[in-house]
């Protein structure tokens, strides 16, 4: 994409003073945003089903979430956990009815939500003397990017150039329920992590009888099951969290991206005996749950009530869902799949055509994301309306045609 001087000259600058770890981005520079609509420093708007990654919910300048960060930035940005402070108190309580669970934890990303995941388990076996130490996730999965989560991940290319690798992990097939059964009944697994739609690898959600039997065998063989929401919490699914989409309760969830429309924060939920992992000194943060980041989580909340958000996702995903099914009836020699749970939709290509649709599609006004060489991911704010999915259509079937 041609690319103009002001454009061109800050990604040559982040070129110069930005550590490698993304390589060529997409060669725009997002300045503001409106509803589902992004723009960039040459005025060039884009419809963003992106969404950040799953973390615009409200889409862009939503008022009561800007009015509130804005107002408690005023009041109170930051106080440290010395102190109590009031939108934590309060967000606390609301997140862990909201997920049915009994306790938080706020940190700052979904990486470190998963770390103290990792730590609350081994933290609980260690205490009451056990020998559980091991943890299983999929192949394939992805659950960030300290030292911990992503030994976690199922992925050796994230892992491996970081070894030596902390001890204890290992992967299972994904939705194999006859190999997590010969797990679960090893008398040193801690913890099973998993997450029910897959999301960074393409969007794979799990079978509802893996899930289900995840639960039970967790359960019964005195295993935690840890449940990863980054990406599928926060209403994504058609459910608060994709726990209450598949009707299983775990013993900690894991939140973080869409859960303060944009600001950082990460929450570990949990209920049950695993609470008592972490005794006061054992863990902690200096800016997990600061006033700031639980006002704007605040907010978000209330625009979840307020637009019935969540019925919102479950008719424009079937809706989005649809679309995508036409799309691929008209191509179809060239799409090999779509698929989707609520809001998290994915297309596979039979050739290697993702990256070469996500520019085309950039090109012509919309942002997508690919995953891989065949598979393009759609994470659309959560209020897209059916004219903005239609839009959509309309784009896709130029691009493609
Ligand atoms: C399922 C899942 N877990 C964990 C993470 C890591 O979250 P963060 O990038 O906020 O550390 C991600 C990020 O994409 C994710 O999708």
């Amino acid at each position: 994409m041609k690319t103009s001087e002001s454009t061109a000259n800050i990604i040559s600058q982040d070129q110069i003073y930005y550590l490698n770890t993304f390589g060529a981005r997409t060669p725009v520079v997002l300045t503001k945003g409106k509803g589902c609509q992004v723009t960039d420093l040459d005025g060039k708007t884009y419809l963003d089903l992106v969404a950040g990654i799953a973390v615009n919910v409200l889409g862009h300048g939503n008022d009561h979430l800007v009015t509130t960060i804005a107002k408690q930035a005023g009041q109170l940005i930051h106080c440290s956990n010395l102190y109590y402070n009031v939108p934590q108190t309060e967000l606390a309580k609301r997140l862990t009815q909201w997920a049915d669970m009994e306790k938080i934890f706020f940190c700052n990303s979904g990486a470190e939500a998963n770390e103290a995941a990792i730590k609350l388990v081994r933290g609980y076996f260690n205490r009451s003397g056990s020998e559980r130490y091991r943890f299983y996730s999929a192949l394939n999965s992805f659950h960030g990017r300290t030292l911990a989560t992503i030994t976690a991940t199922g992925q050796p290319k994230y892992n491996k150039p970081f070894a030596p690798l902390p001890e204890g992990f290992d992967y299972l097939p994904f939705n194999d329920i006859e190999a997590l059964k010969t797990v679960v009944e090893k008398s040193d697994t801690a913890g099973i992590i998993l997450e029910l739609v897959q999301g960074e690898s393409g969007i794979h959600p799990v079978s509802q009888a893996y899930a289900t039997q995840a639960e039970k065998l967790c359960r019964d063989n005195g295993v935690m099951l840890i449940v990863d929401e980054i990406q599928t919490g926060m209403g994504r699914t058609g459910s608060f969290t994709a726990c209450q989409t598949y009707g299983i309760r775990p013993d900690i969830i894991t939140m973080a991206k869409g859960l303060a429309g944009g600001l950082p924060i990460g929450a570990v939920l949990a209920q049950g005996d695993v609470t008592t992992g972490f005794t006061p000194g054992s863990h902690g943060t200096t800016f997990g749950g600061n006033p700031l980041a639980c006002a704007g989580s605040m907010a978000v909340l209330d625009e979840f009530e307020r637009l019935d958000l969540i019925s919102a996702v479950r008719q424009q995903g079937t809706y989005f869902l649809n679309v995508l099914q036409d799309v691929q009836a008209t191509f179809s020699d060239r799409i090999a799949d779509v698929r989707g749970k609520g809001l998290m939709l994915a297309i596979d290509f039979y050739k290697n055509e993702a990256p070469a649709m996500r520019d085309n599609l950039l090109a012509a006004g919309v942002l997508v994301n690919a995953t891989g060489p065949n598979t393009l991911r759609l994470l659309p704010p959560l209020i897209i309306t059916t004219a903005e999915i239609d839009q959509f259509r309309n784009i896709l079937t130029d691009v493609l045609a």
